[in-house]
């Protein structure tokens, strides 16, 4: 269950920080993480769900798609943190560290207890080493449940796995390309991890570059300053968009009734990547819709 729309620039903010919440309003950003988890203090719990839920209900967001990430179930936030995200009126609720198929069964149930509207999501953050290793009965889950979206949680894996953050990220090459495999195999969005130096803007546009090479939808964010860049990077360039039209042209071309393979602008073009033109145009137009 998967509402399509754009979601090239996910930005976190910490749910305590009232300066954040209100900037967003302002940010081209596609999606607001609304955190309780990582960034909040243990002692700003309370407040920050308290904040969270008062700034979704105010609104003012705009066409901003939002999503509340709570803590784990395991601490003593976390089912009051799910029950709040549940009548938020928030689009849906990103839980962190999920590592099998029986955490989605369990999150959605509560959902559904705490009364969450039908049409709101479940989002979970891919970080643990067994998310990894049960990527595929997790993504499965999508099939009977309202779980929508996989958020790296590149930080975290680092840390379970005690590996290091290099610019090529070859320690999570494995994480990044099973979970984007397991949600194309089961229709959900894939959404890329954090860059945590914010100070380095041609650092963190080869890594958006990187992850869209992948094939991630979109990219977690933790700074205004880089939002434009994953927008640009994540979305079909203007010449991908002109190739895309030009093949959807020449397949309709009755001049190529019956064909199976061309050549466009010099390129071999064959059916399967008709399907993928339709796509990108299609991205496009949706792009343009939501930033109109
Ligand atoms: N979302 C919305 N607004 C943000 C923001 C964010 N993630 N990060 C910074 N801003 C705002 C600041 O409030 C400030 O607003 P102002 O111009 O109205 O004063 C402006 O952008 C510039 O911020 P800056 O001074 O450069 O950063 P900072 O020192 O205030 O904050 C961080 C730096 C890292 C603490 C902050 O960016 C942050 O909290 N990021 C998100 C962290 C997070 O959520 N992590 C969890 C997932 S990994
Ligand atoms: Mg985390």
């Amino acid at each position: 269950m998967s509402t399509i729309r754009p979601r090239r620039s996910c930005l976190y903010m910490p749910g305590a920080n009232a300066k954040a919440l209100e900037k967003a309003k302002t940010l081209p950003a596609d999606v607001l993480l609304l955190d309780l988890e990582d960034s909040v203090a243990p002692e700003a719990k309370e407040s920050a769900r308290d904040a969270v839920a008062a700034a979704v209900k105010a609104g003012g967001y705009g066409k901003r798609e939002l999503v509340v990430r709570m803590n784990s179930l395991d601490t003593e936030w976390g089912h009051t943190d799910l029950e709040m995200a549940a009548k938020s009126g928030a689009q849906a609720v990103l839980a962190p560290k999920v590592t099998g198929a029986r955490d989605i069964e369990r999150l959605s149930q509560l959902m559904k207890d705490a009364g969450a509207p039908a049409e709101m999501a479940l989002w979970v953050m891919i970080e643990t080493p067994l998310a990894i290793l049960n990527i595929k009965e997790i993504a499965a889950e999508a099939h009977r449940t309202h779980l929508s979206t996989f958020v790296m949680g590149t930080n975290d894996l680092a840390k379970e796995y005690r590996a290091r953050m290099t610019a090529d990220r070859l320690a999570f090459q494995t994480a990044l390309q099973l979970t984007v495999a397991a949600a194309r195999a089961y229709g959900l969005t894939a959404i890329d991890g954090v860059y945590n130096d914010i100070k380095n803007p041609d650092g963190f546009r080869e890594e958006c570059e990187q992850g869209r090479d992948l094939g991630f939808d979109g990219k977690t964010l933790i700074h205004p300053t880089q939002v434009d860049d994953a927008n640009r990077i994540f979305a079909p360039s203007p010449h991908d968009v002109e190739q895309a039209k030009a093949v959807i042209e020449a397949f309709a071309d009755p001049a190529n009734a019956g064909k199976g393979v061309l050549k466009v602008n010099g390129k071999m073009t064959e059916l399967l990547h008709l399907d993928e033109a339709k796509r990108i145009v299609a991205t496009d137009d949706l792009i343009r819709e939501f930033a109109g």
